[in-house]
C-alpha cells in the first residue's frame, strides 16, 4: 500500500474495504491486525485473543510468538476481557499480573470484542514506549472492533457462545 506509515486516517475505511463481503472471522482477523500493525506507529505487536473453551487464546496478530492461552481475569488481556472495557497501561511493568510476550513492550491497550451481551475476545496492542496510548486510540480501535465484529459470521470460528 501507498501510504505513508501511522496513517491513521483512513484506517476504518481501509478495513470496511476488507471486510467487505467476507464474514470468515479467521481472515477479516487477520486483515485487520496487519492493518493496525501497519497503520499505527511505534508498535511491536497488534493481533487479537478470541474466547475458546473458556479462556483467551491467540488468534491472528503481527509481531513476534506470543503466548497462546489467557486465563480470564490475568494479564492485560483477561483484566479486558473480564471487565469488557478498554484497558490503557502506560507502563505494563507496573500493572500487577502483566503477562510478558515480548520483553520489548512498555505500554499496551486491550479493547474488547463485544457481539451484544457476548464476549468474543480481545484486541490487543503493545508499544516499546512508555504511554503510547491514549483516548483517540481507545475510540478508534473500539470503532474497529466495532466493524470487525458485525462484519463476521462468529459460528464459524469455534468461538465460546456462537
Ligand atoms: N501483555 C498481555 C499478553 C499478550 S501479549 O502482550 C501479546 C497481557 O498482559 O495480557
Amino acid at each position: 500500500m501507498d501510504r505513508p506509515a501511522g496513517d491513521t486516517s483512513d484506517l476504518l475505511q481501509q478495513a470496511t474495504g476488507l471486510f467487505a463481503g467476507e464474514r470468515d472471522p479467521w481472515a477479516n482477523a487477520a486483515n485487520a491486525a496487519a492493518l493496525v500493525f501497519e497503520s499505527l506507529p511505534r508498535l511491536n505487536w497488534a493481533g487479537f485473543y478470541f474466547l475458546r473453551g473458556g479462556e483467551l487464546v491467540v488468534g491472528p496478530f503481527q509481531g513476534r510468538a506470543a503466548c497462546v492461552r489467557i486465563p480470564l481475569g490475568n494479564g492485560v488481556c483477561g483484566t479486558a476481557a473480564e471487565s469488557r472495557k478498554t484497558v490503557i497501561v502506560a507502563d505494563v511493568h507496573a500493572f500487577p499480573g502483566h503477562i510478558a510476550c515480548d520483553a520489548a513492550s512498555n505500554s499496551e491497550i486491550v479493547v474488547p470484542l463485544l457481539s451484544g451481551g457476548k464476549l468474543i475476545g480481545v484486541l490487543d496492542l503493545d508499544s516499546p514506549d512508555y504511554g503510547r496510548f491514549g483516548s483517540a486510540d481507545a475510540s478508534l480501535l473500539e470503532s474497529l472492533a466495532k466493524e470487525l465484529v458485525s462484519a463476521c459470521d462468529w459460528r464459524l470460528a469455534g468461538i465460546d457462545g456462537f
